[in-house]
């Protein structure tokens, strides 16, 4: 399916568009947003990202809060079943990340299925596809920053005895002024996002490692409380409990389409794109059914209801010890710390490819000469996020991340089987198996997915698609660039229908 041979994309020829009608349907094509890679207002991004950083950017995004928090509130739903959650939630997005891979291999530019959804399937569904975008990377940098508090606040347990003041360490309506860990995480990620790229990759690299050894140690030393009894019986909630979970838990896989946002800083995006969102799929699938195996059999599941810090507490009842929990603890804030790095990373280059077409302000493709960074957007963004983090309550941003990169990532199959047909004969680095039958299972268990999840996410998520609209037809439409070019008699059009 990888080939080695592809080439650039066929150009095809642009059709001017008339009428509001195919203003919102007009698309991007492909050439124009590959020759238009790297490029931002004052100076160009850097091309420093090998297929190790990728995978590392993905595994980096991916693996935090869902795996150390978010398993610890499934459990109460699957009971010893979780594995199986995280088995169909892995599935799910691994039908989707096949979709992924063909389009980051074909399309290699900054906005992930934003500018996918712009070559495909027009400007109203793009922005749509963006406004998304917003949830799965911008809102969940902020519910990820809160889930690091918790462990911030059994390492400082652990190390020195204290605990954070609960005035200091909760938003209001939780007991709390401000969430300061949480604020505090968004600006350490924002500092190593100033310093470009190769500068943040390689933090990244570090903390994954550091993490993956959190994991299996958790697995080593949580398997001698291991009691077969724990798995029965296995599926206590029935299929609803689990297909429930299995909702809930797709949070911990979302970001693995984050080395999809770097296409423009890859060296060779066209063939390490598909394999960085593949191999750490792969990777990340694996852990997650082993640390829930090992954690449901170490502690009887109906002991994980309320439970904070699931995997710490885990390690304490297995051990009666302070240390191994104590580092487990290290190896998640270090963990959902390099998460925060990586969706805030991923969050400014959707921007910056949204604000390269004009459907938001210029400020955010501002790049500085020296790093490279689009430092003005990453400001703005980690301003954005961390007052979020601090300032909301944020235990139902989890489903609301969920729903809108669920919506995401059904349109990026979409988008796949529309490519195949508008643009047969480009070639492709990474072709999914048997389309289109692939990317319509991938379409089915996203929807399958999404009705999983609870009336109050749809009525969220409804909010804030109505909130995207209005903000489309008041600001993007009219300062897209496809429609400056169009209204310009000294421009060609580049719209296609
Ligand atoms: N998948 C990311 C996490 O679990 C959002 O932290």
């Amino acid at each position: 399916m990888l080939d080695q041979g592809a080439g650039p994309p066929v150009p095809e020829t642009p059709r001017r568009p008339s009428g509001t009608g195919a203003r919102l349907m007009r698309r991007k094509p492909v050439e124009l947003l590959v020759a238009e890679g790297g490029q931002g207002a004052g100076g160009d991004l850097r091309r420093s990202l090998g297929l190790w950083q990728l995978t590392m950017i993905s595994i980096g995004a991916t693996l935090g809060t869902g795996i150390f928090v978010v398993l610890g509130e499934a459990v109460p739903d699957a009971g010893p079943a979780v594995t199986v959650s995280f088995l169909i939630a892995g599935l799910t997005a691994l039908f989707s990340a096949l979709s992924y891979a063909e389009l980051a291999g074909s399309i290699p530019v900054a906005g992930s299925s934003y500018s996918y959804a712009y070559a495909t399937l027009g400007e109203l569904v793009a922005w749509v596809c963006g406004w998304c975008l917003l949830l799965e990377y911008g809102v969940s940098v902020a519910a990820v920053a809160v889930g690091w508090g918790q462990y911030i606040d059994e390492l400082l347990q652990g190390t020195l005895g204290v605990n954070l003041p609960q005035a200091l360490s909760a938003p209001p309506g939780e007991g709390g002024l401000f969430n300061v860990p949480a604020l505090l995480v968004v600006l350490l990620a924002m500092v190593f996002l100033l310093g470009g790229a190769k500068e943040s990759a390689r933090a990244n690299t570090v903390m994954v490692v550091v993490k993956i050894l959190a994991l299996l140690l958790f697995c080593a030393v949580a398997a001698a409380g291991i009691r077969e009894g724990n798995y029965r019986p296995f599926m206590p909630m029935g299929m609803a409990g689990v297909s429930a979970a299995g909702a809930t838990l797709f949070f911990s896989y979302i970001g693995f389409d984050a080395a999809s946002t770097a296409g423009e800083e890859a060296k060779n995006p066209q063939r390490d794109l598909p394999r960085a969102i593949l191999l750490s799929l792969v990777l990340v699938t694996v852990l997650y059914c082993l640390v829930a195996a090992v954690a449901v059999g170490a502690l009887p599941w109906r002991k994980f209801e309320g439970s904070e810090a699931a995997l710490a507490g885990i390690l304490h009842s297995v051990t009666g010890a302070d240390l191994w929990p104590t580092l487990l603890a290290f190896g998640a804030v270090v963990a959902i710390a390099s998460v925060v790095l990586t969706v805030l990373y991923g969050q400014t280059r959707i921007l910056f490819a949204m604000s390269r077409d004009g459907l938001v302000p210029a400020v955010f493709s501002k790049v500085h000469p020296r790093s490279g960074a689009p430092r003005a957007n990453t400001v703005i963004v980690s301003l954005f996020c961390g007052a979020l983090a601090a300032a909301v309550p944020l235990g139902r941003l989890a489903d609301a991340t969920s729903i809108g990169t669920l919506f995401a990532f059904g349109l990026v199959n979409i988008a796949v089987i529309v490519l195949r047909r508008t643009r047969p004969t480009m070639r492709r680095s990474f072709r999914v198996p048997a389309s289109p039958l692939l990317p319509l299972v991938g379409l089915g268990l996203c929807l399958w997915m999404m009705f999983s999840l609870d009336a109050v996410t749809w009525v969220v998520f409804g909010a804030w698609m109505a909130a995207g609209t209005v903000v489309y037809f008041a600001y993007g439409m009219r300062r897209s660039r496809l429609t400056t070019a169009d209204d310009s008699p000294s421009k060609p059009a580049s719209t296609e229908e």
